[in-house]
Protein backbone atom coordinates (compact mmCIF):
# COMPACT_ATOMS: atom_id res chain seq x y z
CA UNK A 1 0.00 0.00 0.00
CA UNK A 2 1.06 3.22 -0.92
CA UNK A 3 1.67 5.90 2.06
CA UNK A 4 -1.27 8.57 0.94
CA UNK A 5 -3.44 4.89 1.47
CA UNK A 6 -2.99 4.15 4.80
CA UNK A 7 -5.46 5.69 7.35
CA UNK A 8 -2.97 7.58 10.21
CA UNK A 9 -2.70 4.18 12.11
CA UNK A 10 -0.43 2.97 9.29
CA UNK A 11 1.37 5.68 8.51
CA UNK A 12 2.46 5.67 12.03
CA UNK A 13 3.04 2.33 12.31
CA UNK A 14 5.42 3.19 9.06
CA UNK A 15 7.17 5.86 10.48
CA UNK A 16 7.77 4.03 13.75
CA UNK A 17 9.23 1.36 11.88
CA UNK A 18 11.02 3.65 9.18
CA UNK A 19 12.77 6.06 12.64
CA UNK A 20 13.05 3.52 14.90
CA UNK A 21 10.58 5.51 16.78
CA UNK A 22 10.00 4.83 21.07
CA UNK A 23 6.45 3.61 21.56
CA UNK A 24 6.53 7.65 23.65
CA UNK A 25 7.50 9.21 20.16
CA UNK A 26 5.09 7.67 17.95
CA UNK A 27 2.69 8.86 21.44
CA UNK A 28 3.84 12.41 20.47
CA UNK A 29 2.76 12.08 16.95
CA UNK A 30 -0.33 10.74 17.93
CA UNK A 31 -1.69 13.49 20.13
CA UNK A 32 0.24 16.26 18.48
CA UNK A 33 1.72 17.68 21.01
CA UNK A 34 3.94 20.56 20.28
CA UNK A 35 4.98 22.66 23.14
CA UNK A 36 3.56 23.47 26.50
CA UNK A 37 2.13 26.52 27.52
CA UNK A 38 5.13 27.29 29.96
CA UNK A 39 7.65 26.78 27.37
CA UNK A 40 5.67 29.40 24.65
CA UNK A 41 5.73 31.98 27.44
CA UNK A 42 9.33 31.47 28.28
CA UNK A 43 9.74 31.68 24.46
CA UNK A 44 7.75 35.11 23.47
CA UNK A 45 6.36 37.83 24.83
CA UNK A 46 2.45 37.91 25.54
CA UNK A 47 1.68 34.45 25.50
CA UNK A 48 -1.70 33.13 25.23
CA UNK A 49 -2.30 30.17 22.97
CA UNK A 50 -0.72 27.89 20.05
CA UNK A 51 -1.18 27.72 16.29
CA UNK A 52 -0.72 24.35 14.60
CA UNK A 53 -0.23 23.46 11.35
CA UNK A 54 -1.00 19.69 9.40
CA UNK A 55 2.29 17.95 9.86
CA UNK A 56 2.53 15.52 6.49
CA UNK A 57 4.99 13.12 5.06
CA UNK A 58 6.32 13.64 1.45
CA UNK A 59 7.97 10.16 -0.14
CA UNK A 60 10.02 8.89 -2.25
CA UNK A 61 13.16 10.97 -2.00
CA UNK A 62 16.36 9.67 -3.00
CA UNK A 63 19.10 11.83 -2.12
CA UNK A 64 22.73 11.32 -2.50
CA UNK A 65 21.92 7.57 -2.97
CA UNK A 66 20.02 7.80 0.64
CA UNK A 67 16.21 7.48 1.00
CA UNK A 68 14.29 10.09 2.92
CA UNK A 69 10.49 10.74 4.40
CA UNK A 70 10.57 13.87 4.59
CA UNK A 71 8.26 15.20 7.64
CA UNK A 72 6.57 18.58 5.84
CA UNK A 73 4.30 21.39 8.10
CA UNK A 74 2.38 23.14 5.74
CA UNK A 75 -1.15 24.80 5.57
CA UNK A 76 -1.52 24.27 1.57
CA UNK A 77 -2.79 21.07 -0.01
CA UNK A 78 -1.28 19.90 -2.88
CA UNK A 79 2.04 20.57 -1.61
CA UNK A 80 3.15 17.76 0.04
CA UNK A 81 1.74 15.26 -2.57
CA UNK A 82 3.74 17.52 -5.34
CA UNK A 83 7.00 17.24 -3.66
CA UNK A 84 6.40 13.76 -3.63
CA UNK A 85 5.59 13.49 -7.15
CA UNK A 86 8.74 15.16 -8.21
CA UNK A 87 10.43 12.74 -6.14
CA UNK A 88 8.98 9.44 -7.70
CA UNK A 89 10.10 10.91 -11.07
CA UNK A 90 13.34 11.84 -9.74
CA UNK A 91 13.82 8.83 -8.52
CA UNK A 92 13.80 7.00 -11.97
CA UNK A 93 17.03 8.14 -12.66
CA UNK A 94 18.68 8.07 -9.26
CA UNK A 95 17.19 10.53 -7.50
CA UNK A 96 18.66 14.15 -6.04
CA UNK A 97 22.37 14.95 -6.18
CA UNK A 98 23.03 17.75 -3.58
CA UNK A 99 26.29 19.10 -1.98
CA UNK A 100 26.19 21.48 0.88
CA UNK A 101 29.44 23.91 1.65
CA UNK A 102 30.52 23.86 5.30
CA UNK A 103 27.94 25.55 7.50
CA UNK A 104 30.17 29.50 7.67
CA UNK A 105 27.79 32.08 8.89
CA UNK A 106 29.00 35.86 8.72
CA UNK A 107 29.35 38.19 11.87
CA UNK A 108 29.17 42.03 11.08
CA UNK A 109 30.54 44.49 13.37
CA UNK A 110 29.81 48.31 12.42
CA UNK A 111 31.90 51.12 13.16
CA UNK A 112 31.72 54.86 12.77
CA UNK A 113 33.87 57.52 13.09
CA UNK A 114 37.02 56.30 12.13
CA UNK A 115 39.13 58.96 10.99
CA UNK A 116 41.69 57.39 8.81
CA UNK A 117 39.54 54.18 6.98
CA UNK A 118 42.20 53.03 5.19
CA UNK A 119 44.59 52.80 8.42
CA UNK A 120 41.60 51.12 10.01
CA UNK A 121 41.29 48.43 7.96
CA UNK A 122 45.13 47.47 7.76
CA UNK A 123 45.15 47.67 11.78
CA UNK A 124 41.71 45.26 12.08
CA UNK A 125 43.76 42.83 9.93
CA UNK A 126 47.29 42.97 11.84
CA UNK A 127 44.91 42.42 14.79
CA UNK A 128 43.67 39.17 13.06
CA UNK A 129 44.73 36.87 14.91
CA UNK A 130 44.01 38.37 18.04
CA UNK A 131 40.44 38.99 17.32
CA UNK A 132 39.58 35.71 16.04
CA UNK A 133 41.08 34.32 19.49
CA UNK A 134 38.74 36.52 21.04
CA UNK A 135 35.71 35.58 19.45
CA UNK A 136 36.78 31.87 20.06
CA UNK A 137 37.14 32.09 23.31
CA UNK A 138 33.26 32.48 23.55
CA UNK A 139 32.56 29.26 22.36
CA UNK A 140 32.99 25.69 22.67
CA UNK A 141 33.42 25.21 18.67
CA UNK A 142 37.06 25.70 18.29
CA UNK A 143 37.79 22.78 20.42
CA UNK A 144 35.23 20.55 18.23
CA UNK A 145 37.28 21.54 14.83
CA UNK A 146 34.81 25.36 14.03
CA UNK A 147 34.54 28.82 15.39
CA UNK A 148 35.98 31.74 14.19
CA UNK A 149 38.23 30.85 11.10
CA UNK A 150 38.69 34.25 9.43
CA UNK A 151 37.81 37.90 9.77
CA UNK A 152 38.11 40.45 6.66
CA UNK A 153 37.14 44.66 7.08
CA UNK A 154 36.54 46.99 4.38
CA UNK A 155 35.25 50.74 4.30
CA UNK A 156 32.01 51.18 3.11
CA UNK A 157 29.98 54.75 2.14
CA UNK A 158 27.22 54.93 3.44
CA UNK A 159 24.72 58.94 3.54
CA UNK A 160 25.87 59.29 6.76
CA UNK A 161 30.09 58.86 6.07
CA UNK A 162 32.19 56.24 5.75
CA UNK A 163 31.92 53.19 8.03
CA UNK A 164 34.34 50.18 8.65
CA UNK A 165 32.70 46.82 8.71
CA UNK A 166 34.50 43.96 10.34
CA UNK A 167 33.17 40.75 9.45
CA UNK A 168 33.92 37.49 11.34
CA UNK A 169 33.57 34.38 9.24
CA UNK A 170 32.53 31.44 11.53
CA UNK A 171 31.80 27.79 10.93
CA UNK A 172 29.14 26.87 13.67
CA UNK A 173 29.08 22.98 12.21
CA UNK A 174 25.15 22.00 12.85
CA UNK A 175 23.63 25.32 14.52
CA UNK A 176 21.94 27.67 12.75
CA UNK A 177 24.09 29.87 14.22
CA UNK A 178 23.05 33.31 15.02
CA UNK A 179 23.18 32.70 18.80
CA UNK A 180 26.99 32.20 18.90
CA UNK A 181 27.89 34.69 15.40
CA UNK A 182 26.31 37.26 17.44
CA UNK A 183 28.31 36.33 21.00
CA UNK A 184 31.25 36.48 18.94
CA UNK A 185 29.99 39.91 17.43
CA UNK A 186 29.62 41.29 20.78
CA UNK A 187 32.85 40.08 22.22
CA UNK A 188 35.63 41.05 19.42
CA UNK A 189 33.50 44.81 19.61
CA UNK A 190 35.72 46.51 22.54
CA UNK A 191 38.93 45.44 20.64
CA UNK A 192 37.79 46.45 17.66
CA UNK A 193 36.90 49.79 18.96
CA UNK A 194 40.55 50.33 20.67
CA UNK A 195 42.04 49.17 17.26
CA UNK A 196 40.33 51.38 14.95
CA UNK A 197 39.86 54.21 17.54
CA UNK A 198 35.78 54.17 16.22
CA UNK A 199 32.79 53.65 17.59
CA UNK A 200 31.12 49.98 17.05
CA UNK A 201 27.43 50.21 16.77
CA UNK A 202 25.94 46.84 15.29
CA UNK A 203 27.25 43.76 16.18
CA UNK A 204 24.82 41.05 14.83
CA UNK A 205 25.40 38.06 11.82
CA UNK A 206 24.46 38.86 8.66
CA UNK A 207 21.26 36.19 7.21
CA UNK A 208 23.04 36.47 3.53
CA UNK A 209 24.63 33.15 4.14
CA UNK A 210 26.41 33.23 1.30
CA UNK A 211 28.98 30.70 2.66
CA UNK A 212 25.84 28.41 3.37
CA UNK A 213 25.01 27.33 -0.07
CA UNK A 214 23.12 24.43 -1.18
CA UNK A 215 23.44 22.95 -4.89
CA UNK A 216 20.83 19.92 -5.83
CA UNK A 217 20.57 18.20 -9.34
CA UNK A 218 17.45 15.79 -10.46
CA UNK A 219 17.01 14.54 -14.05
CA UNK A 220 13.75 13.75 -14.98
CA UNK A 221 12.88 11.09 -17.27
CA UNK A 222 11.56 12.19 -20.91
CA UNK A 223 9.47 9.21 -20.89
CA UNK A 224 7.72 9.97 -17.72
CA UNK A 225 7.29 13.65 -18.28
CA UNK A 226 6.84 13.82 -21.85
CA UNK A 227 8.48 16.04 -24.58
CA UNK A 228 5.52 18.64 -24.57
CA UNK A 229 5.62 18.72 -20.68
CA UNK A 230 9.28 19.63 -20.87
CA UNK A 231 9.44 21.90 -23.54
CA UNK A 232 6.40 23.49 -21.72
CA UNK A 233 8.94 23.59 -18.88
CA UNK A 234 11.37 25.38 -20.45
CA UNK A 235 8.87 27.93 -21.51
CA UNK A 236 7.91 28.52 -18.01
CA UNK A 237 11.65 28.72 -16.94
CA UNK A 238 11.93 31.30 -19.53
CA UNK A 239 9.13 33.04 -18.63
CA UNK A 240 10.50 33.23 -15.07
CA UNK A 241 13.74 34.57 -16.20
CA UNK A 242 12.60 37.59 -17.91
CA UNK A 243 9.73 38.62 -15.95
CA UNK A 244 9.56 39.20 -12.31
CA UNK A 245 6.04 38.91 -11.50
CA UNK A 246 6.46 35.58 -12.79
CA UNK A 247 9.52 34.83 -11.31
CA UNK A 248 8.37 35.51 -7.46
CA UNK A 249 5.61 33.09 -8.13
CA UNK A 250 8.17 30.28 -9.69
CA UNK A 251 10.66 31.05 -6.27
CA UNK A 252 7.46 31.08 -4.20
CA UNK A 253 7.29 27.54 -5.12
CA UNK A 254 10.12 26.54 -4.50
CA UNK A 255 10.24 28.59 -1.55
CA UNK A 256 6.93 26.06 -0.59
CA UNK A 257 8.98 23.02 -0.35
CA UNK A 258 11.94 24.66 1.37
CA UNK A 259 10.10 26.82 4.09
CA UNK A 260 7.41 23.06 4.84
CA UNK A 261 10.49 20.96 5.88
CA UNK A 262 12.00 24.05 7.82
CA UNK A 263 9.14 24.53 9.88
CA UNK A 264 8.46 20.76 10.80
CA UNK A 265 12.32 20.97 12.09
CA UNK A 266 11.71 24.37 13.64
CA UNK A 267 14.31 26.22 11.49
CA UNK A 268 14.13 30.22 11.52
CA UNK A 269 12.16 30.71 8.95
CA UNK A 270 12.39 34.00 8.22
CA UNK A 271 16.11 34.41 7.86
CA UNK A 272 15.81 31.74 4.88
CA UNK A 273 13.54 33.43 3.18
CA UNK A 274 15.53 36.48 3.53
CA UNK A 275 18.66 34.78 2.42
CA UNK A 276 17.01 33.04 -0.12
CA UNK A 277 15.38 36.32 -1.68
CA UNK A 278 18.70 38.07 -2.02
CA UNK A 279 20.71 35.52 -3.85
CA UNK A 280 17.86 35.43 -5.95
CA UNK A 281 19.24 38.73 -6.66
CA UNK A 282 22.84 37.67 -6.90
CA UNK A 283 23.39 39.19 -10.30
CA UNK A 284 21.52 42.68 -9.81
CA UNK A 285 18.22 41.39 -11.10
CA UNK A 286 15.92 38.89 -9.08
CA UNK A 287 15.87 35.52 -11.02
CA UNK A 288 14.84 32.21 -10.20
CA UNK A 289 16.40 30.14 -7.71
CA UNK A 290 16.33 26.95 -9.85
CA UNK A 291 17.41 25.74 -13.90
CA UNK A 292 16.23 24.13 -15.85
CA UNK A 293 17.30 22.49 -19.14
CA UNK A 294 17.19 19.89 -21.55
CA UNK A 295 19.67 17.27 -21.30
CA UNK A 296 21.80 15.28 -24.03
CA UNK A 297 19.70 12.27 -23.77
CA UNK A 298 16.74 14.43 -24.04
CA UNK A 299 15.84 14.07 -20.10
CA UNK A 300 14.51 17.34 -18.51
CA UNK A 301 17.52 18.56 -16.18
CA UNK A 302 16.59 20.95 -13.36
CA UNK A 303 19.22 21.89 -10.15
CA UNK A 304 18.98 24.80 -7.50
CA UNK A 305 21.16 26.28 -5.39
CA UNK A 306 20.22 28.66 -2.66
CA UNK A 307 22.06 29.66 0.75
CA UNK A 308 20.38 27.78 3.49
CA UNK A 309 20.92 28.33 7.34
CA UNK A 310 19.86 25.34 8.60
CA UNK A 311 20.42 23.91 11.86
CA UNK A 312 19.91 20.51 13.73
CA UNK A 313 21.29 21.47 17.06
CA UNK A 314 20.38 24.50 19.47
CA UNK A 315 17.48 26.62 19.48
CA UNK A 316 13.89 25.12 18.71
CA UNK A 317 15.49 22.19 16.79
CA UNK A 318 16.53 20.41 20.29
CA UNK A 319 14.01 21.73 22.78
CA UNK A 320 10.74 21.16 20.33
CA UNK A 321 9.58 17.37 20.60
CA UNK A 322 7.60 17.47 17.14
CA UNK A 323 11.06 19.52 15.61
CA UNK A 324 13.15 16.70 17.19
CA UNK A 325 10.67 14.28 15.65
CA UNK A 326 11.06 15.71 12.36
CA UNK A 327 14.71 15.23 12.35
CA UNK A 328 14.40 11.65 13.56
CA UNK A 329 11.89 10.72 10.99
CA UNK A 330 14.76 12.60 8.43
CA UNK A 331 17.60 10.16 10.13
CA UNK A 332 19.96 13.86 9.28
CA UNK A 333 23.07 13.51 11.16
CA UNK A 334 24.54 17.53 9.94
CA UNK A 335 23.30 20.62 9.49
CA UNK A 336 24.83 20.10 5.71
CA UNK A 337 22.22 17.03 5.13
CA UNK A 338 19.85 18.58 6.24
CA UNK A 339 20.19 21.51 4.11
CA UNK A 340 20.78 18.87 0.89
CA UNK A 341 17.33 17.42 1.86
CA UNK A 342 15.51 21.12 2.07
CA UNK A 343 17.11 22.17 -1.49
CA UNK A 344 16.24 18.69 -3.03
CA UNK A 345 12.76 19.27 -2.04
CA UNK A 346 12.65 22.98 -3.07
CA UNK A 347 13.74 21.94 -6.32
CA UNK A 348 10.96 18.62 -6.34
CA UNK A 349 8.37 20.86 -5.84
CA UNK A 350 9.05 23.80 -8.32
CA UNK A 351 9.38 20.61 -10.88
CA UNK A 352 6.06 19.93 -9.89
CA UNK A 353 3.94 22.90 -9.83
CA UNK A 354 5.44 23.66 -13.45
CA UNK A 355 4.35 20.10 -14.45
CA UNK A 356 1.04 20.88 -13.15
CA UNK A 357 0.93 24.29 -14.76
CA UNK A 358 2.06 23.37 -18.13
CA UNK A 359 -0.20 20.51 -18.46
CA UNK A 360 -3.68 20.55 -16.75
CA UNK A 361 -3.38 23.13 -14.46
CA UNK A 362 -3.01 23.98 -10.63
CA UNK A 363 -6.49 24.09 -10.31
CA UNK A 364 -6.95 20.48 -10.91
CA UNK A 365 -4.90 18.80 -8.56
CA UNK A 366 -6.43 20.91 -5.77
CA UNK A 367 -9.41 19.70 -7.00
CA UNK A 368 -8.90 16.17 -6.68
CA UNK A 369 -7.21 16.35 -3.42
CA UNK A 370 -10.32 18.38 -2.35
CA UNK A 371 -12.49 15.78 -3.71
CA UNK A 372 -10.58 12.79 -1.78
CA UNK A 373 -11.01 14.83 1.48
CA UNK A 374 -14.98 15.39 0.89
CA UNK A 375 -15.20 11.66 0.44
CA UNK A 376 -12.91 10.77 3.41
CA UNK A 377 -15.62 12.89 5.58
CA UNK A 378 -18.56 11.04 3.51
CA UNK A 379 -17.46 8.25 5.31
CA UNK A 380 -15.68 6.41 2.32
CA UNK A 381 -13.14 4.21 3.09
CA UNK A 382 -10.30 2.16 1.67
CA UNK A 383 -10.63 1.78 -2.25
CA UNK A 384 -13.65 3.77 -2.02
CA UNK A 385 -12.36 7.33 -1.40
CA UNK A 386 -10.58 7.49 -4.65
CA UNK A 387 -13.81 5.83 -6.91
CA UNK A 388 -16.02 8.43 -4.96
CA UNK A 389 -13.46 11.58 -5.44
CA UNK A 390 -13.47 10.65 -8.72
CA UNK A 391 -17.08 10.77 -9.56
CA UNK A 392 -17.36 13.77 -7.48
CA UNK A 393 -14.70 15.39 -9.20
CA UNK A 394 -16.28 14.48 -12.71
CA UNK A 395 -19.23 15.37 -11.70
CA UNK A 396 -18.75 18.79 -10.30
CA UNK A 397 -20.40 18.98 -7.14
CA UNK A 398 -18.15 18.31 -4.39
CA UNK A 399 -20.07 18.22 -1.20
CA UNK A 400 -20.08 16.38 1.67
CA UNK A 401 -24.14 15.88 0.83
CA UNK A 402 -22.96 14.10 -3.05
CA UNK A 403 -20.35 12.35 -1.78
CA UNK A 404 -23.02 10.11 0.43
CA UNK A 405 -25.22 9.59 -2.42
CA UNK A 406 -22.33 8.57 -4.91
CA UNK A 407 -21.22 6.01 -1.56
CA UNK A 408 -24.37 4.43 -1.47
CA UNK A 409 -25.06 4.50 -5.23
CA UNK A 410 -21.87 2.14 -5.24
CA UNK A 411 -22.75 0.28 -2.40
CA UNK A 412 -26.13 -0.52 -4.09
CA UNK A 413 -24.08 -1.17 -7.32
CA UNK A 414 -21.80 -3.65 -4.94
CA UNK A 415 -24.78 -5.61 -3.43
C1 LIG B 1 1.39 27.89 -5.22
O1 LIG B 1 1.56 27.91 -3.82
C2 LIG B 1 2.75 27.82 -5.90
C3 LIG B 1 2.70 27.98 -7.41
O2 LIG B 1 2.04 29.19 -7.75
C4 LIG B 1 4.13 28.00 -7.90
C5 LIG B 1 4.28 28.34 -9.36
O3 LIG B 1 3.41 29.02 -9.92
O4 LIG B 1 5.33 27.95 -9.92
C6 LIG B 1 1.91 26.87 -8.08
Amino acid sequence: MRFYELDREGRLALLKDHASLSDDEVEILRHGSGIDFRMADSMVENAVSFISYPLGIATHFTINGRDYLVPMAIEEPSVIAAASKGAKIAKVRGGFKAHADPSVMIGQVQVKDVRDAEKAVEDVMKSKDELLSIANSRSSLASRGAGARDLRCRAIDTSRGKMLIVELLVDVKDAMGANVVNTMCEAIAPRVEEVTNGRVLLRILSNYALHRLVKAEARFAREMVGDDAIEGILDAYAFAEADLYRCVTHNKGVMNGIIAVALATAQDTRAIEAGAHAYACMNGRYSPLTRWRRGSDGDLVGSIEVPLAVGIVGGLTSTHPMARLSLRILGVSSAQELACVMASVGLAQNFSALYALVREGIQAGHMRLHARKVAMLAGAEGSMIDEVARRLAREGNITVEHARRIIQAIENEGG
